[in-house]
């Protein structure tokens, strides 16, 4: 989502080369030597990211929104529970929090902090103890978090491909998140029966903290790890000069 906020430095106006690769008409370029680089891509971000999510078919960079989730598997505390086909919808909307980069040029460092409203479509499988509630069901599950505030930080490097062309790429992030709230809706709970699926339903939503504990962790993980890869995807596929005009190693 928004890490994409590096490829945001783009800048396809000002190249007559030949060779540079496709930039969409939202990517344009920020300046190198202007002191105002971080203002600039950060403003880039904010304007481009709800198409960045989208993904661009011309440079092999894949959708964000939805992100497709692995499987996840909570086995523990006597309740075996697990989400299959899970997509996490939402980036698209993201609202960019803070914007953070130092670059000299050969380094850098960047943080990117943003907020969404996110929900997680899957078809789900529970059988166990929600605390103290019996669960089993399997169906359609909804998931709706509210404010979900996601924190990354990253390494920026350069680095150069086979024909020895510069291309900005991220290093491995660190992450944190926060969530203000998040609602449960699991079908056919107790095979239908809707007086024990309303209960359960009800008491989870106002234990979601607990349920969340186990569930965010791997969905925000897998969310952040896609994100970087879409970001490196389009750093790979543009040069660093394509979209830093006056940019020099
Ligand atoms: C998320 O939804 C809530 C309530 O519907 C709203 O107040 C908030 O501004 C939304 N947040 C974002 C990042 O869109």
């Amino acid at each position: 989502m928004m890490l994409i906020a590096l490829f945001l430095f783009a800048a396809h106006v000002f190249n007559t080369n030949a060779d540079d690769a496709y930039l969409p008409p939202y990517i344009e370029a920020c300046e190198f030597s202007n002191e105002n680089l971080e203002q600039c891509i950060k403003e880039q971000i904010e304007k481009s990211l709800p198409e960045f999510t989208k993904g661009i078919p011309e440079l092999d960079v894949p959708s964000t929104d939805p992100v497709h989730l692995d499987d996840i598997n909570i086995d523990g505390n006597g309740l075996k529970l697990t989400f299959t086909k899970a997509l996490m919808h939402g980036l698209k909307g993201s609202h960019l929090k803070e914007f953070k980069l130092k670059f000299d040029g050969d380094h850098g460092n960047f943080k990117l902090a943003f907020i969404s409203n996110m929900s997680l479509t899957a078809e789900y499988e529970a059988d166990g103890k929600l605390l103290i509630l019996q669960i089993k069901g399997k169906g359609d599950a909804l998931i709706n978090c509210v404010n979900v505030d996601v924190e990354i930080e990253s390494k920026l490097n350069q680095v150069k491909d086979n024909n020895g062309k510069d291309h900005l790429k991220l290093g491995t992030p660190s992450y944190k998140y926060k969530i203000e709230k998040t609602t449960f809706d699991l079908k056919n709970l107790f095979n239908g029966n809707k007086e024990l699926a309303d209960t359960t339903l009800q008491f989870a939503n106002e234990n979601w903290q607990q349920l969340m504990d186990d569930l965010a962790p791997p969905a925000i993980k897998q969310i952040v790890k896609t994100v970087v890869k879409a970001i490196n995807k389009f750093f790979a596929s543009v040069t660093t000069q394509q979209i830093i005009k006056g940019y020099s190693p």
